[in-house]
């Protein structure tokens, strides 16, 4: 798109112990590298290298904490909410649901909806975060988090690969209609739908360097910068400008109503 475009977001903290209840901090640092990353503003573009930086992307994307709630009063955009579920199963998805002990969506075609909780297991679950794709239910509809991907350094302090708050650069990537960088396959022919991501057979895990080769079609080997990939938070930098266009698309047409 040619014009800056703002999503209104909640973010439903929903906690058990203490260390869930993240802190307005974090959520902010949150909020901040959506932004940064979606304009493409994060500090580390220069990580991109140089022969990918031709498709990387400013979006034009940008967020915003909701002002007004579904009632219509004031809302610094945040809801807390204690639960006596110490976590909540990726399958069960009762995060989104108050009788299962989440909490219940604020309309969809108004905001995107951020739910932060345990999502269980430990750092080995692998589970940072999901996220609904376009076309969902309207009732659970949205992106959850588990807990401490939320934020940057210094407002995330948990000492991991994940802590620098890409796992909702990630996800809102999803929600916007993104796939998996690799295709979710494991050939170099199923794809991501998107021309200017390579081809790449399997997900990248960790922190790459360097070329690295899976699949023919690039000169440059696989695109293990992107934010669609699997790389650890501190590897991936960029959105490419197809990826851009596609979420554009999906905002203009599916999920038009979330920016009236
Ligand atoms: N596994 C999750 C998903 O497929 C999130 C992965 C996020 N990666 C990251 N480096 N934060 O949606
Ligand atoms: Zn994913
Ligand atoms: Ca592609």
């Amino acid at each position: 798109a040619d014009v800056v475009v703002t999503i209104p977001v909640v973010f439903h903290v929903v906690y058990n112990s203490e260390a869930e209840n993240v802190s307005e901090a974090a959520l902010l640092s949150q909020l901040q590298v959506l932004n940064d990353d979606f304009r493409r503003l994060n500090a580390d573009t220069a990580t991109t290298p140089e022969y990918f930086r031709p498709y990387a992307a400013d979006t034009k994307i940008q967020f915003c904490l909701a002002s007004i709630d579904p009632n219509g009063d004031l809302t610094n955009g945040i809801t807390r909410t204690q639960t006596t579920n110490k976590s909540f199963s990726y399958g069960s998805d009762n995060v989104k649901y108050a009788e299962k002990g989440g909490v219940d969506i604020w309309d969809r075609d108004q905001y995107l909806n951020i739910w932060i909780c345990n999502l269980g297991g430990d750092i080995q679950s692998n589970i940072l975060g999901y996220a609904a794709p376009p076309g969902s239910r309207a009732v659970n509809d949205g992106v959850v988090l588990h807990y401490s991907s939320v934020g940057a350094p210094p407002a995330n302090n948990f000492k991991w690969n994940y802590n620098m708050g890409r796992t909702a650069t990630h996800e809102v990537g999803h929600w916007l209609g993104l796939g998996h960088i690799w295709g979710n396959g494991s050939s170099c022919t199923d794809s991501d739908g998107i021309d200017d991501t390579p081809n790449q057979r399997y997900e990248s895990a960790g922190c790459h360097s360097g070329i690295k080769t899976s699949c023919n079609d690039s000169p440059f080997g696989d695109m293990y910068q992107n934010y669609m990939d699997y790389s650890d938070d501190a590897c991936m930098n960029l959105f490419t400008k197809g990826q851009a266009d596609y979420m554009n698309t999906i905002l203009a047409t599916s999920r038009a109503s979330i920016l009236n």
